[in-house]
């Protein structure tokens, strides 16, 4: 397939000139968990009671006694008075209600090594676990960092410290060694789960070395459990203060822990993400209303039964499995599949494989995936056997149709709903997709706002724009899933997010996620793409700025900016534009320096697709860096109006750079 044929700038000329449908196949809404399309209005008219619908999902220790509290918006606070453990709702109620034998974890590791947890095999280790971290000091309220790969130890350890009430913070396996530092160290976090290391395209990867390295700049003391997971591929020694996971796990066998009773809003866990400036942003979930609406929006958009084998393919590092591999599916008892590995190894047909394999009902993905698979073509999956999957979702940036028609035919067979699900880290669940047993789906365009979210496009002065104009996305009602506050920052959690459209002096508060959209006639929603620099590389989010104090890190770099470029696979790549500092050439030589350092600052996610060296930057007349015009010249269009430049010049000279190599 030509690259114009895969389209990787999420399409979105394509996504707005788009003018099919696709109703949802009956043989799916049949069967499906929501189907009265009522449930819109319903939520509408009976908000926020309409809510009690979510927490219903779960089994409270005592009944909240208000849905929704005001008081401190835009702090809300969610199920007021309710508590409840997140590990219990995940576990033993399932074992209580005799589904013990049922599979909780399907985990398969990359060279083909299985392993199956029940509900009573999984409660077993988690109480295990949680009382070795018990023994090791870990009370309420303590932060437990976790720095590992996809193997079942991660939700385990996220459930052991749900279970005594420590909130966890993950930190993707992929970011660098400075990045575990930085979180460890914004967080205070004493304690550490992670692993010797794991497979990548079969080989033995040392995460072991890099976990010591971000250790060794960690200033408090931290508590560390390594996981043995490459037994004797890599040799591994422990130092003082760090500990094997089997050996604790072995002494604790057996062990009974009571789940500690939380309140609805004491924190579950927090996340990491990046923003404008610097410094991630820890984004605090409480246990109430986050896992209510992880459970809610797997029961009404990802449609998940018990019964069912579930598989989203993201990394737990990241929010998506945090709410759609963990908590969510366990908490709806289903059977959630966890693979280690990358798509296309040892074959491009690994996915459909393990659907083929472990009978996969339902299967959550992103586009940067599809348009992979799409590029590989059709023989893949054509050499499997497909037809035990109900659903497909995607997550993570926007799908052109081209890629939203490939999966729904050569991966759905035209029998499964795809929901194009838009959300974020800090909304903690979906937020713009369609009902997969009720709406019609208009591919490239996400969806409608769920039922009892006020989602909206406005203007700059937070009027609604007029279907068919390009705005700003804003919610503007509250939803149980939302983030509580960015951990230590409660100012900026209110500047990030609150203070753009709100109105606090008639207490009217209205969260801006900091994307662009355009609203249809229907309440369709396209989404164009963050409005602030972060850059959006395969479904990860980056920020700017993160990665230009990795490149001026650099020796020989005086001034660097970086933009986000249309990328056929990524939907975008980082690009960088870097002035050499005088007495230093740009060359290979500087470049390579550059790369080496934005791998090891944040991971190799980041590593810039181009570099591009220049003797300026092309500034307005107030000395601001016109990014738009880096972004154009990455992405090979056409430039727009340069006249407003200090120095117009220097845009021609790039863009022939630029084209040249
Ligand atoms: C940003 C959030 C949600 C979990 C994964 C990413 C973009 C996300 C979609 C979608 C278009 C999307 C937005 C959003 N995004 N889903 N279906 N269509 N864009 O979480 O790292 O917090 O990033 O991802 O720009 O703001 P995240």
């Amino acid at each position: 397939m030509s690259e114009e044929d895969v389209r990787g700038d999420g399409g979105l000329e394509a996504r707005l000139e788009e003018e099919a449908t696709f109703e949802p196949p009956e043989s799916f809404v049949e069967q499906a968990n929501v189907t009265d399309e009522s449930i819109y209005e319903e939520f509408e008219e009976n908000w926020p009671e309409c809510w009690e619908r979510a927490a219903d999902f779960l089994e409270w220790d005592r009944a909240y006694d208000e849905v929704l509290v005001e008081d401190d918006a835009p702090t809300y606070q969610w199920f007021t008075g309710g508590k409840l453990n997140a590990s219990y709702n995940c576990l033993d109620r399932h074992v209580e209600d005799g589904r013990g034998d049922a599979v909780a974890i399907e985990w398969e590791g990359e060279l083909g090594e299985t392993r199956t947890y029940t509900y009573g095999d999984l409660l077993e280790e988690v109480e295990a676990f949680a009382a070795a971290l018990r023994d090791l000091g870990v009370e309420e309220d303590d932060i437990v960092t976790m720095y590992m790969p996809m193997v079942p130890e991660l939700p385990i350890a996220m459930l052991a410290c749900a279970r005594i009430g420590a909130p966890h913070s993950v930190v993707f396996a992929g970011f660098s060694a400075e990045a575990l530092a930085t979180r460890m160290n914004a967080a205070d976090s004493e304690h550490l789960v992670t692993c010797d290391g794991y497979y990548r395209r079969g080989d033995a990867l040392d995460h072991l070395s890099k976990t010591n390295e971000g250790l060794a700049d960690v200033e408090q003391d931290a508590t560390t459990v390594v996981v043995d997971r490459l037994g004797d591929d890599l040799e591994h020694s422990l130092t003082e203060g760090q500990h094997d996971y089997d050996g604790l796990v072995a002494a604790h066998e057996g062990a009974s822990v009571e789940p500690v009773s939380r309140d609805a809003e004491d924190m579950l866990f927090m996340m990491y993400t990046s923003g404008t400036t610097g410094q991630p942003k820890g984004v605090k979930h409480t246990t109430g209303g986050y896992l209510a609406y992880a459970a809610w929006t797997g029961h009404a958009v990802l449609d998940i039964k018990p019964e069912d084998t579930y598989w989203c393919s993201a990394d737990i590092g990241w929010i998506t499995g945090h709410s759609y591999i963990v908590y969510g599916p366990l908490a709806l008892g289903t059977t959630t599949l966890m693979y280690e590995g990358t798509p296309d190894y040892p074959e491009k047909d690994r996915f459909w494989e393990l659907v083929e394999e472990y009978e996969v009902d339902i299967f959550y993905t992103a586009p940067t995936a599809i348009r992979a698979f799409m590029k590989w073509g059709t023989e893949y999956p054509e050499a499997h056997d497909l037809s035990s999957l109900r659903l497909l979702g995607t997550v993570g940036e926007p799908i052109n149709p081209r890629a939203w028609k490939w999966y729904y035919e050569h991966i759905g067979g035209e029998a499964c709903p795809i929901v194009d699900t838009w959300w974020q880290t800090e909304t903690g669940g979906h937020i713009i997709t369609t009902l997969p047993g009720i709406c019609e789906m208009k591919p490239g365009a996400a969806g409608p706002g769920l039922p009892g979210l006020d989602v909206r496009v406005v203007d700059t002065a937070g009027e609604e724009v007029e279907p068919g104009n390009a705005g700003y996305l804003t919610i503007d009602k509250p939803w149980p899933a939302m983030l509580r506050t960015l951990y230590r920052n409660d100012e900026r959690f209110v500047s990030e997010y609150w203070q753009e459209y709100s109105d606090p002096d008639a207490d009217e508060w209205v969260y801006f996620p900091e994307d662009g959209a355009k609203i249809d006639e229907d309440g369709y929603i396209t989404v164009l793409g963050r409005v602030d620099d972060v850059i959006n590389v395969s479904g990860h989010r980056l920020g700017t700025m993160e990665l230009e104090s990795a490149i001026v890190a650099t020796a020989g770099v005086a001034e660097a900016a970086v933009v986000g470029g249309d990328h056929e696979i990524k939907g975008e790549a980082v690009y960088a534009y870097v002035i050499p500092e005088d007495g230093y050439e740009g060359g290979e030589e500087l470049e390579d320096k550059i790369v080496d350092n934005v791998v090891e600052g944040i991971g190799p996610i980041a590593k810039p697709e181009d570099v591009i060296f220049t003797p300026e930057l092309p500034k307005t007349r107030s000395g601001k860096i016109m990014r738009r015009l880096l972004e154009d010249i990455a992405s090979g269009n056409e430039l727009g109006n340069t006249s407003t430049l200090r120095n117009p010049e220097v845009v021609e000279e790039i863009a022939a750079q630029v084209q040249e190599e």
